[in-house]
Parts: C-alpha cells; sequence; structure tokens
C-alpha cells in the first residue's frame, strides 16, 4: 500500500526555495514475522540530528506519564537508587528525569543533539547517540548493567530493531526488565489512523509481532497495558525468558489479536478503503467550508499532519496557518504544503472560524486549554475515526 511521495514529517522549512527530500512512504506486513513496516525508510540521521524539531516537554499530559511509569518503577518492580534505569529515545527528559530528580541513578540515550543537551541541563545523565548492541556494549563497560530498559514511543522508529534487542540482551542484569511502549496496529486498523504512518514509525507493532522479536533474543513479554497516549498504544513489559510468569492480560490480548486477522491481506484492504474514505471526507468538508468563506486552522504541527495534508493534497488554499507551541517549529512552513506554522499568541490574535485538530492524540489537553478560550468562539474539525464538526 502506497500513500504516494513524502517529505519528512518534522523538516519543517525556513525558506520556501528550500529542496525537500521525498521518498515513497509505502507500508507493508511480513506474514512470517507479523511485523507491520515501511518498505523504504529514510535515512536516520536525516531524522535525527541537531535540529529535531520535537520537544516532549511540551506536553503536559505526557510528562504526567512519564512520572507516572518513573512512580510504577519504583512501586511495582521495586527498583532502588542504585539500579541503573537506561531510557532510549528519552528526548528533553523523559522518565528518566523523572528519577534523576529523585535521584535515582540514569542514563538517557538520543542521538538528536538539541534535546539531549536540553535532558542533560535538566540534571539527567546523556549518551547522544544512537542505541544499537555496540552502544549496548560501550553503556555496559561505562556504568555497568541496566535493571531497567526504557523505550517510550521509541523503539518503532528504529529500523534496525534486532540490534536494539540484542542489545537489551547484552545490557539486562539477569533480573532486569525492559519497558516499552508504541502505537498499537490493532487500534490504527480499527481508528483508520492512517497518519500514524509517517518517516520516523519505522514499525507499526503489535503483541503479536513483539513476541517473535523477543523470542529471538530469549526474552519473554510477561505483561501489557493499553494505553490512550500517541493516539492508543499497548506498552509491554518484558524480562529475561527464564524469569517471571506471564500475566493473563498477554494471553488474553494475545487471543484477541488473533481474532483480528492481522496477517490476512484482506485486513489491509479494509484499511486502506477505510484511508481513502477519510481523506475525501476531509477534502471535501474543507472545500465546502472554504467556499463558504470560513477560515480554518490546523491546530498542532505534527508529524501526522505530513502524511494527512501531503496524502490529500491540502494546502494553503484550504487551511490558513498552523499553530503551535512548538518554538522550532514557529515562523516555518509544514513540509511538502508549505502551510504556514504561528505562534500559539498569533492564534490567541486570530481566531479562526474552524480548528482541525492535527494533534488529536492531545484531545484531552487541548479541550480543556480551549474551553474558555478559541472553543467559545469557534468549531472544531475532528477527522478520525469519522469526520466531525463539534461546537462548544
Ligand atoms: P506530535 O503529534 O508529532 O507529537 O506533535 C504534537 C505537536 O502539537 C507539537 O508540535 C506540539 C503541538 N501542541 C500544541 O501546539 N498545543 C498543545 O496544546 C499540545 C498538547 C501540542
Amino acid at each position: 500500500m502506497s500513500f504516494g511521495k513524502m517529505p519528512i514529517a518534522n523538516a519543517f522549512i525556513k525558506n520556501l526555495k528550500t529542496k525537500e527530500y521525498l521518498f515513497e512512504l509505502a507500508p507493508g506486513f511480513c506474514p512470517n514475522c507479523s511485523l507491520f513496516q515501511l518498505i523504504k525508510q529514510p535515512n536516520p540521521n536525516k531524522l535525527f540530528h541537531k535540529d529535531y524539531a520535537f520537544f516532549a516537554g511540551t506536553s503536559l499530559k505526557m510528562q504526567k506519564h512519564f512520572k507516572n511509569l518513573a512512580t510504577k518503577l519504583i512501586n511495582r518492580f521495586g527498583l532502588k537508587k542504585n539500579d541503573l534505569t537506561v531510557e532510549i529515545g528519552n528526548n528533553d527528559g523523559g522518565v528518566v528525569n523523572y528519577l534523576a530528580m529523585k535521584k535515582f541513578k540514569n542514563l538517557g540515550v538520543d542521538p538528536s543533539l538539541n534535546v539531549a543537551r536540553s535532558a542533560k541541563s535538566k540534571g539527567v545523565s546523556m549518551f547522544n547517540g544512537f542505541f544499537n548492541f555496540p552502544t549496548a556494549r560501550k553503556i555496559k563497560k561505562k556504568y555497568g548493567e541496566a535493571k531497567v530498559f526504557i523505550a517510550q514511543n521509541t523503539l518503532a522508529h528504529i529500523p534496525d530493531i534486532n540490534s536494539v534487542f540484542r542489545g537489551v540482551e547484552e545490557l539486562l542484569t539477569p533480573d532486569g526488565i525492559m519497558v516499552t511502549e508504541d502505537p498499537y496496529l490493532p487500534i490504527m486498523l480499527k481508528k483508520g489512523s492512517y497518519d500514524q504512518i509517517y518517516d520516523e514509525h519505522v514499525f507499526i507493532l503489535s503483541l503479536t509481532a513483539m513476541i517473535n522479536i523477543c523470542k529471538k533474543f530469549n526474552l519473554r513479554i510477561f505483561d501489557v497495558e493499553i494505553l490512550k497516549t500517541a493516539g492508543g498504544s499497548l506498552r509491554y513489559f518484558i524480562c529475561r525468558d527464564n524469569n517471571r510468569n506471564i500475566s493473563n492480560r498477554v494471553k488474553k490480548q494475545l487471543r484477541f489479536e488473533k481474532k483480528l486477522n492481522l496477517k490476512s491481506l484482506k485486513t489491509y484492504k479494509k484499511f486502506k478503503e477505510k484511508c481513502e474514505k477519510s481523506k475525501y471526507a476531509l477534502i471535501s468538508k474543507l472545500k465546502e467550508l472554504k467556499k463558504k468563506k470560513k477560515s480554518i486552522v490546523g491546530y498542532g504541527a505534527t508529524s501526522k499532519s505530513t502524511t494527512i495534508f501531503n496524502y490529500s493534497g491540502i494546502d494553503s488554499s484550504l487551511i490558513d496557518y498552523i499553530t503551535d507551541t512548538t518554538p522550532t517549529k514557529i515562523n516555518k512552513f509544514s513540509p511538502g504544503t508549505h502551510i504556514p506554522i504561528k505562534s500559539y499568541n498569533y492564534f490567541e490574535k486570530n481566531y479562526p472560524d474552524y480548528c482541525l485538530l492535527l494533534a488529536w492524540n492531545h484531545k484531552d489537553e487541548i479541550f480543556l486549554k480551549e474551553k474558555k478560550k478559541f472553543s467559545k468562539k469557534g468549531k472544531w474539525i475532528i477527522h478520525l475515526p469519522k469526520l466531525q464538526i463539534l461546537s462548544k
């Protein structure tokens, strides 16, 4: 299945004359290992570099989420101050930020220099680089084995997923645990949230696929949790194969996945149809509103919106501007479709008739924030799982 030529989702441009790197965004499903993955992946150096545009710290909900996991590690798994926790892709803080605040031994690993510097300034020990087997060896030599290994919405970003697991096998203490979460394939298929598919999401993972990978490295998934984060995720608790019993929750989730026919081509054909329907519903609604001379603003210059806009051919003739709170995105243009990005301050002075909620995974947080502000003046367009117009 192909979504056509795409720019890098987070490559916001300063100058409209910039020649943008394009690649074919086409996911496929492997019936052997059950991985849903991009067939062609852009070089990771093009995605994670010194000017990475995404700062996790901008979402209060995500901060609470990270803090809760830090508390869970201490309370449920009895983490001690001297136990090393390694978190990969911890961005500008992550879970290790909360462990660092409580003086727990920690190490963040992130390849993007700007976010890694930000985490370091908050007191997190940092290793600036990609995590793989050689990195795991270096970390083990310098800091010792890790009692906890965390990857929050990171694993699915790494093309050489086998090298990560080989690194985990190398790095974990015998009783150590890995906690990882990523957007969950069955939720994406159900919602038709095709905007989860972009360059950074090399994989959309499922329990079945994760079990297959873990087996290769003598690891076992002993528990899972369904989460609302990142538009619907599954969190996996992983240990060495001879450690801990497999919970009933894992068995139940696996039975659920078996019923979904994840290995059948039909499942993905249906998904593609859903994507097409969603695209046409959105375009026709935006065109209808524009005919009536309504102003429309995108709320949140998300990575996901790059897929929606480029797949649907939605540009500044339909969306006046996109508002975003991330300083590195403001006063730039959206990748491929060149819609201007404006600050929240600008948005407050230039409320449109309609806001298209692009950061739909932060809906609760945004609706709470906007309850007494934009929501009193204009309407919301929600495009997933079904196109809806919400007022007040
Ligand atoms: P992401 O979905 O790619 O993580 O990007 C989320 C974007 O949404 C990020 O650039 C920040 C932006 N955002 C806002 O502008 N306002 C908000 O209230 C929230 C929660 C996010």
